[in-house]
């Protein structure tokens, strides 16, 4: 039975686990081991800010936690408490994009609809505070998910890392005007459904 809830301060440290080993095994086949070791130590973590904002969600199975993943009011795109610096100010809900973060999935949960599940109830959030579009900045593995959401790439580009090393993404945006048009889960109890994305 799978459970959704908003994170808090207590799940951080199970979080930055999960964070690490989905990071790095499901990246197989998208990154090379040096890039996915450096935007999983770099990039990749808890943005505590979120969790204070109560947009960032956990999915439990069990009591252990399966995956990570929010929608933001704020302005930074991407990256865990470790890349930011400074004030991260609010977003304005008629002329700004809200921002979908930092999702992920521990690697023997994944292709069980926990990404799509948690999009769901981000899309949802997102439009009853009043926003009209999604952006984000997505990593190659995270494109399908994104891309089976509705989302639509805008930019590639590419993350300068300690190495040196560069690491592809994606800015990726979507229209919520309709709230049903790229996510159709469900988001509350049982094994979610792998079908029916527009
Ligand atoms: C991206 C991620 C969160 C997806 O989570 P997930 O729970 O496995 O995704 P879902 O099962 O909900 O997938 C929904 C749909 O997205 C697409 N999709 C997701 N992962 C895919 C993959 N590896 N290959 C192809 N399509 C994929 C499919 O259309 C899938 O529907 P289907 O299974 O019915 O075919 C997960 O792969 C992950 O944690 N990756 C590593 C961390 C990361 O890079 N996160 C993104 C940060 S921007």
């Amino acid at each position: 039975m799978f459970e959704l809830r908003p994170a808090t301060p207590d799940d951080i440290p199970a979080l930055q686990g999960l964070i690490a080993r989905s990071g790095v095994a499901l990246s197989v086949g998208y990154y090379t081991r040096e890039q996915a070791d450096a935007i999983t130590c770099h990039v990749f973590g808890v943005d505590s800010q979120l969790i204070a904002d109560r947009t960032y969600h956990v999915i439990e199975d069990n009591a252990a936690i399966a995956a990570c993943g929010g929608w933001s009011r704020r302005r930074t795109l991407f990256g865990g408490d470790q890349a930011k610096a400074g004030p991260d100010p609010l977003l304005d809900p008629a002329v700004d994009p809200a921002r979908i973060r930092a999702f992920f999935v521990e690697p023997a949960m994944a292709r069980r609809g926990l990404g799509r599940m948690l999009m769901y109830r981000c899309l949802r959030e997102a439009k009853a505070a009043g926003f009209r579009s999604l952006e984000l900045v997505s990593t190659l593995p995270g494109e399908p998910l994104y891309a089976a959401s509705g989302f639509e790439v805008t930019e590639r580009f590419e993350l300068s890392l300690p190495g040196p090393i560069r690491v592809p993404v994606a800015r990726m945006r979507r229209s919520i005007a309709d709230p049903a048009g790229g996510a159709p889960t469900p988001d509350a109890g049982g094994a979610p459904s792998r079908g029916g994305v527009a």
